[in-house]
């Protein structure tokens, strides 16, 4: 194991400033795996700076995929459909969850074998929500008990009709993307709404996409044309900047050229709640993301109780804003089981991590309650391995009374790489 790296956090009396967040990590594989699977060339820009994004182009590369990477600007020139190239080696997914599900989709209707694999917390995380509709549509998928490596036998599928038990996106966009290589009509049927980056990027490449309340169907056989795209600002590393300036009273914050999928933005409604301005300027849009200014000015602590039908709409939002109540008010989340699954058990680690801080806060089956006084001690909170944790817990210690320590702290760069240099301009 690698020496853990650690973070110093110091107390904060209010953070202030105007800043661009990285490329949307969601929205960014998802181009990647169209341009990929369309012909002829694409240019994203303001592509994902993370360490997952760039996960999903190694594998690409080792599909076959000519990719050029210039700063935040990728190119690559598509194959189409069929034309992957049988990879020599497992492909490295790293710590994505999205890109071995999606992948896993794409992989199913190859004429190859091959093994995806991740690190020890993808290893962990479970996969029997793609491995059952992929092979329900005829392709064979190896695994360990359920999770990582998977080694895919791709073949001829058929299209099916799933209606998933819980609502996820990736696996949402596994079954679409698998669906797109049959010879009929595939339809997903979610639970609740989910983002819904995958159908309006199909749109974008030139896929035809049916969208029926929460049915997506899908015609196998098309064809898809390279882009030029301009990915969003990522709300979901925003977030910790809106919550940092709604949880201190007297700061503001103003986030440039951002996404504003309204599938993304429950946070925007928590945060009112709870006590903060929140002014949203949309500027644009490319491709059906629409982009925009955010406004977060902190003016008083409250309490805030999110219902089990947000949970879909700001689940990776939810350790920013556990972190919230750190700085005082109350902050209770119920319908949440599914952060158990995440990079790391979310629930368990975010409040083992407060409590190390000094801030008082009880696990429940489904989420968590954080209960703030205004500050505390600081102290030392281990990330686990999992990036949003070490930016909740920095946003969570900048209302302690002495400096914190953040272990293994360079995780952020999973999908934020900047966001501790960002965080001591915001203080400054
Ligand atoms: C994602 C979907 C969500 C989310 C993850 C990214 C995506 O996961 O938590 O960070 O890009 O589709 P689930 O699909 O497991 O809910």
């Amino acid at each position: 194991m690698p020496p853990q790296s650690v973070a110093t956090v110091t107390p904060a009396r209010r953070v202030h400033g105007r800043l661009r967040v990285p490329g949307d990590k969601s929205i960014s594989h998802r181009y990647a795996l169209l341009a990929a699977l369309s012909d002829g060339r694409s240019e994203l820009q303001h592509f994902s700076a993370g360490a997952d994004c760039h996960s999903t182009l190694a594998c690409l590369r080792g599909l076959g995929i000519h990719i050029d990477i210039h700063d935040d600007t990728i190119t690559l020139l598509g194959r189409g459909l069929h034309q992957f190239r049988s990879p020599s080696s497992p492909l490295d997914a790293g710590n994505s969850g999205t890109t071995i599900r999606m992948l896993a989709g794409i992989l199913a209707a190859q004429p190859f074998s091959a093994t995806l694999f991740g690190d020890e917390s993808l290893s962990r995380r479970p996969m029997r929500r793609v491995i059952e509709p992929l092979s329900r549509m005829g392709a064979r998928i190896d695994s360990t008990d359920g999770r990582p490596p998977l080694t895919v036998h791709g073949t001829t599928l058929r299209p099916i009709d799933y209606a998933p038990d819980i609502p996820s996106a990736q696996v949402k966009s596994a079954v679409i993307l698998a669906g797109l290589h049959t010879e009929g009509t595939t339809r997903v049927t979610e639970p609740a709404q989910t983002r819904d980056h995958t159908e309006r990027a199909l749109a974008a490449f030139g896929f035809t996409v049916g969208v029926h309340g929460h049915t997506i169907s899908i015609d196998g056989g098309q064809r898809g044309h390279g882009q030029s795209l301009l990915v969003p600002g990522d709300f979901s590393s925003a977030a910790f900047w809106m919550v940092a300036a709604a949880a201190i009273p007297g700061s503001q914050v103003t986030i440039d050229d951002v996404g504003l999928n309204p599938t993304r933005t429950g946070l925007i409604d928590v945060l009112r709640r709870f006590g903060a301005k929140v002014d949203v300027h949309e500027t644009g849009g490319q491709a059906g993301e629409p982009i925009g200014t955010i406004v977060v000015t902190g003016d008083r602590t409250g309490s805030v109780t999110i219902a089990p039908e947000e949970v879909p709409g700001i689940i990776d939002e939810l350790p920013a804003i556990g972190a919230l109540a750190a700085h005082g008010g109350e902050v209770s989340v119920t319908g949440a089981k599914e952060l158990r699954v995440k990079e790391s058990d979310r629930i368990s680690v975010l409040v083992n991590g407060f409590r190390a801080l000094g801030i008082d806060a009880d696990e429940r089956p489904d989420g968590f309650v954080v209960r703030g006084t205004g500050t505390h001690a600081g102290g030392v909170a281990d990330a686990h391995g999992d990036h949003r944790m070490a930016m909740a817990f920095a946003i969570a210690a900048l209302a302690a009374t002495a400096p914190s320590r953040i272990e293994g702290a360079d995780v952020v760069a999973i999908s934020y790489p900047a966001f501790f240099s960002t965080l001591q301009r915001l203080v400054a």
